[in-house]
């Protein structure tokens, strides 16, 4: 699909990348020829990626354990990063989730998703762009948010509202600091297979005959799809594309939306037929051909 070098001398940082999506798109960046950072919390986990990644791609990766909640710990991890030269690209993918009913959350579960999802991304994203600014360096932010910025979701509050300020922070920046050379554009995934999210979002397995129901494509998202559009966003192939949030779902937003979608399951053939205009006979003509 890519050139083999697209991303080559692209320095990345993926938050979240020893897990998951972060992980797959950093395998990603690497086959296509990029210099990786992972961050994430736990160090032993960051290590296995680095030592997997690498058998796997010979690229150059590193890792540093790092919860991005923690503006001073993100401070840090960005400046000995740069001690040994500038990022060209910043993924914010680290995040945190699980379902719940709203009246049951403490406080201090929303702190710590939206510590996570909105805190974390401001975080990397202001070390990185005032360095950026300050250097005239061009740079590009990739931010990872969800179908429900917009219409909100419940049983996952905290998510939405998080998620819901950092579509708001890509477009906003967007426009403040593109024209100083840093895109900033968001992709928004439907439900793609990995240990983390469907551990958390789908509580049993027979619900995932349902999802699939929910999306026109009858499938899931693959590892790889999101990939590879992390990579073109990320990519100078798309150098015009800022402030956009890419919605990769299969079309299960919509369906979801859509005011009449639900009759495709609830009508007959009977009664679409009977909906049909009726076809009236042709007038026959009189006698004297008028
Ligand atoms: N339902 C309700 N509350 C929950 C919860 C759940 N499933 N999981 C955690 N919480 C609450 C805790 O009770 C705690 O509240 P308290 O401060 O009032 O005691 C608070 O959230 C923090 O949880 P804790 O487990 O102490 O800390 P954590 O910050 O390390 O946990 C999470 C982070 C909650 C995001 C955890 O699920 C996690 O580490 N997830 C991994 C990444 C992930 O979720 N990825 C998303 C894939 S879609």
């Amino acid at each position: 699909m890519f050139q083999k070098d697209v991303l080559r001398s692209k320095r990345i940082l993926i938050t979240g990348g020893g897990t998951g999506l972060g992980k797959a798109a950093a395998q990603r960046f690497l086959e296509l020829g990029a210099e990786l950072y992972i961050c994430g919390r736990r160090a032993d986990v960051l290590q296995a990626t680095v030592r997997e990644l690498t058998e796997l791609t010979g690229g150059k990766i590193h890792s540093y354990p790092c919860d991005v909640r923690d503006g001073t710990a993100v401070e840090a991890m960005i400046a000995a990063i740069w001690a040994d030269g500038p990022l060209d690209a910043l993924m914010n993918n680290a995040a945190g989730n699980f379902l719940a009913r709203t009246e049951d959350l403490s406080i201090g579960a929303f702190q710590s998703v939206i510590g996570i999802v909105l805190m974390g991304t401001l975080h990397t994203t202001m070390s990185c762009g005032r360095r950026w600014l300050a250097a005239q360096h061009s740079a590009v932010v990739l931010n990872i948010t969800t179908t429900y910025t917009t219409t909100g979701s419940a049983y996952v509050v905290p998510s939405a509202v998080a998620k819901a300020g950092v579509q708001a922070l890509t477009r906003s920046l967007a426009v403040e600091w593109g024209n100083r050379g840093i895109r900033m554009n968001a992709i928004a995934p439907g439900p793609i297979p990995t240990e983390g999210a469907f551990s958390r979002l789908l509580p049993r397995p027979e619900l995932e005959q349902s999802a699939k129901n929910r999306i026109p494509l009858g499938r899931f998202g693959t590892t790889e799809e999101f990939s590879n559009l992390a990579a073109f966003l990320i990519s100078d192939g798309s150098g015009y594309i800022n402030g956009e949030v890419v919605t990769m779902d299969g079309g299960e937003w919509l369906q979801g939306a859509g005011e009449f979608t639900a009759l495709g399951r609830e009508l007959n053939e009977l009664e679409w037929e009977s909906m049909k205009p009726k076809k009236t006979p042709p007038k026959s003509a009189n006698k004297d051909g008028s």
